[in-house]
């Protein structure tokens, strides 16, 4: 028996690290997973990795930064699966609709881009709304889980990261807005701030090495954590029936990192 056995989870940016091993995780619990992402190669090859190890997903390119492709992608998802018990905000993108980035290029306030602020809002709250506002029709009646990712970049302002730092905290209030509101009908929505070693966390070493180094010693777990090993069983305890009662919460998934001194 899985712990979503019988769950339909739409998880967005699961072609690479934490989406990716979410999507993994939730096929091994049983839920059918729609592994959807901005490059259809790797929302191919995610889909089959959950298939060969005996689960049921399938992969739908989808660009978050279009309000039309999430649409679409959700009733893909509805049209193979049937109505959506669980949705996984986690895509980001960086940089620039014509110039994207892997992750933060790092500019002071006063230096703060509108395009690029734009896209990263876009992408980032903007297409978490999206996506909430079209499960919710199948999730009004018979209740849902949703799970949007936020970081501690937004919650410390960190420096430099002006336009991510917008992104991620509106993200924490729409949670927060939506807890509220969909409450009543059962749909719990929380928020993971994560620390997690993957491609995004090499960029930034490349980018700021001293700082990223200051970052991971002041782990008090002194260590940063693992997608998979880390990460799975959140998201899995607050995807499944377990979670019965948070919502409108922020879950901070990086060993202490948000209360160090
Ligand atoms: N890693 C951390 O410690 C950390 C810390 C704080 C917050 N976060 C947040 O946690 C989430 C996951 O981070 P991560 O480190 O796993 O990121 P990652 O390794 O950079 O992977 C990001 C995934 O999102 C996809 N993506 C990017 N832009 C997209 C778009 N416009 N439409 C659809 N998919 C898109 C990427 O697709 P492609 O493969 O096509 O590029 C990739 O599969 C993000 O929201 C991030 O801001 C992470």
């Amino acid at each position: 028996m899985g712990q979503l056995d019988g769950k339909v989870a739409i998880v967005t940016g699961a072609g690479r690290g934490i989406g990716k091993a979410t999507a993994i995780t939730y096929g091994r619990e049983g839920a059918r997973v729609v592994v959807a992402s901005r490059t259809p190669a790797t929302t191919e090859a995610v889909a089959r990795q959950i298939w060969d190890a005996g689960g049921e997903a399938i992969g739908i390119a989808c660009d978050v930064g279009h309000k039309d492709q999430i649409f679409a992608m959700v009733d893909q998802a509805v049209a193979a699966f049937g109505p959506i018990d669980i949705l996984v905000n986690n895509a980001q993108g960086f940089g620039t609709e014509a110039n994207p980035q892997k992750s933060t290029v790092f500019v002071s306030v006063q230096d703060t881009d509108d395009v690029e602020l734009e896209y990263t809002f876009r992408t980032g709250a903007q297409a978490t709304l999206w996506a909430m506002q079209a499960v919710f029709p199948h999730m009004k009646d018979r209740g849902g889980k949703i799970i949007n990712f936020a970081s501690a970049a937004g919650m410390t302002g960190d420096p430099g990261n002006t336009s991510y730092n917008i992104a991620k905290e509106a993200i924490r209030v729409i949670t927060r807005t939506a807890a509220r509101e969909w409450g009543p009908l059962g749909i719990q929505v929380n928020t993971v701030n994560p620390f997690l070693r993957t491609d995004a966390w090499e960029n930034w070493e490349k980018a700021r090495p001293e700082d990223v180094r200051k970052y991971a010693d002041s782990v008090p777990m002194k260590r940063l954590g693992d997608p998979m090993k880390d990460g799975g069983p959140l998201m899995v305890f607050l995807a499944s029936d377990g979670n019965s009662y948070m919502t409108g919460s922020d879950f901070n998934l990086d060993g202490g990192w948000e209360i160090h001194a």
